[in-house]
């Protein structure tokens, strides 16, 4: 909790940091690569940092974690700190590495607000930086323990074993084990870090979702091209789609994530477009693997029936399952040839009955999650029962943490 001395402090200058999170959060962010280069090298991801979305998402969680401090102290942003934990563990980061982004921030922070930034005031945001770097390194160590690893335990090497063709932009990747030690199980929903050695020489990390519950021997994930239409290719995604084949080892972490199914005995109703099918495909697998007997629903929008990724998979799961059923959207019209309920045009609602008291699971483009959950508050749907999976730094959650209070956390819109 935030100290007597710094509270007024923070209280009086949030508003001018909260105006300038986002100068801040991208000239730490050139400061620290020009000082540590090597944090290119499998740890940081080169296109967010060039699509700008991890300095918007980095403004946006200090913005959302300082206005929260003051607005509710007797509670952190849980959500939002869980989310950044995960992600940090999927890249083995380390507590000696939070001096580092401290002493790069507070450079950035005199850098952009020069004399405001008085001995009183910097001490102040050092306070609001510390009890935030302490709330992730201790859910980061938990995490790792929870998983008997150390920060540099959590990457292992796997075989890909299968390389399947989904649709013409997706490829499904089955790695096996190649050593005796056992393979830590996932919770449904999980993704892992995938590390790449890139042309450059230089490892590219990317998270991909596990689309299948775990065996003990493999585990599963399916990858989409990223086009760049006028801007580059996607690095890693065209290099996992183009370069590795079957027999090639793949650099992989352990599986971490925190929207991951609940096992409260409530019905389920999962919500995908397009490539966020993903993860519904791992849940809806750890759901069959358990032979569960509760209502599911699974809502999938896509462009057409060739491009529903593992439609195969997921369907034949929800046929398995007594009491799960599929609806899917085609924006190309309502043709399909499989044993699924088809509608035309964009995901709507009002086309489905809904299960009483579900436990909703979002992944999708934002606009579609947005859409979907302001949908469900619409039917009175209680925004707890809402998780989302986002493919990119999160830049929505720092805006619905503050939906109540205006200011603070704006900049995360992007
Ligand atoms: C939790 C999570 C789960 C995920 N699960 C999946 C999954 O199951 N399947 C899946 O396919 N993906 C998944 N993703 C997304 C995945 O991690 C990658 O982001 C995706 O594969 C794109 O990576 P890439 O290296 O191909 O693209 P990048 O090289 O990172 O490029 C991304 C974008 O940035 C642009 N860009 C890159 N460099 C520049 C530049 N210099 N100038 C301008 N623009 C640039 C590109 O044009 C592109 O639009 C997930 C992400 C997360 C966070
Ligand atoms: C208080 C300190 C820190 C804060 C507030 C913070 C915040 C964040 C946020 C908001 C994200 C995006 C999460 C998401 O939605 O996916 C993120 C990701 C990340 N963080 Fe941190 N972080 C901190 C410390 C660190 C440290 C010490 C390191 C180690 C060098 C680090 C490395 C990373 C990396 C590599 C990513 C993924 C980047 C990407 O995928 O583009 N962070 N962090």
């Amino acid at each position: 909790m935030l100290s007597d001395r710094s509270r007024p402090v923070i209280e009086a200058t949030l508003p001018v940091v909260a105006d300038h999170i986002e100068e801040i959060a991208t000239r730490f962010y050139t400061h620290l690569f020009g000082e540590h280069p090597e944090l290119f090298d499998g740890v940081f991801n080169r296109g967010n940092q060039a699509e700008r979305t991890q300095q918007m998402a980095l403004a946006g969680s200090v913005a959302v974690f300082a206005s929260s401090l003051i607005k509710v102290p007797e509670q952190l942003p849980e959500h939002l700190l869980s989310r950044i934990a995960h992600k940090h563990a999927s890249l083995g980061i380390i507590p000696a590495q939070y001096d580092v982004v401290h002493d790069n921030l507070f450079w950035a922070i005199v850098d952009v607000l020069g004399d405001a930034v008085t001995p009183e005031v910097a001490a102040a945001w050092d306070e609001v930086y510390w009890l935030m770097a302490y709330a992730l390194i201790n859910q980061e160590r938990g995490l790792y323990s929870a998983r008997g690893v150390r920060p540099e335990t959590v990457w292992r090497e796997w075989e890909v074993v299968e390389k399947t063709p989904e649709t013409d932009d997706v490829v499904t990747f089955r790695v096996r084990r190649i050593d005796d030690r056992l393979v830590k199980t996932s919770l449904p929903g999980q993704y892992v870090t995938v590390q790449v050695p890139m042309p450059d020489g230089v490892r590219q990390p990317r998270q991909y979702s596990l689309t299948r519950a775990d065996d003990g021997e493999h585990r599963q994930f399916a990858v989409k091209r990223v086009r760049g239409d006028g801007k580059p290719d996607g690095e890693v995604s065209n290099f996992l789609h183009d370069r590795v084949q079957i027999g090639d080892r793949l650099t992989m972490s352990l599986p971490f994530g925190d929207v991951v199914l609940d096992d409260s005995g409530r019905p389920v109703v999962f919500a995908s477009a397009g490539i966020g099918i993903t993860p519904m495909a791992g849940m809806l697998s750890h759901l069959a693997a358990a032979g569960s007997h509760l209502p599911i629903t699974l809502l999938h929008a896509d462009v057409d029936e060739a491009s529903f990724a593992l439609r195969g998979q997921v369907l034949a799961d929800i046929e398995a399952l007594p009491g799960a059923n599929a609806h899917v959207w085609y924006e190309r019209g309502a043709q399909t040839s499989l044993p699924v309920d088809v509608h035309a045009g964009v995901l709507n609602l009002e086309d489905v009955k809904l299960p009483d008291d579900a436990l909703y699971y979002l992944c999708g483009p934002l606009p579609f999650m947005q859409a979907v959950r302001s949908a469900l508050i619409e039917r009175d749907v209680a925004p707890r029962d809402i998780q989302y999976e986002v493919f990119g730094p999160d830049l929505w959650q720092a805006d619905l943490v503050t939906e109540d209070t205006p200011g603070a956390g704006r900049h995360a819109a992007g």
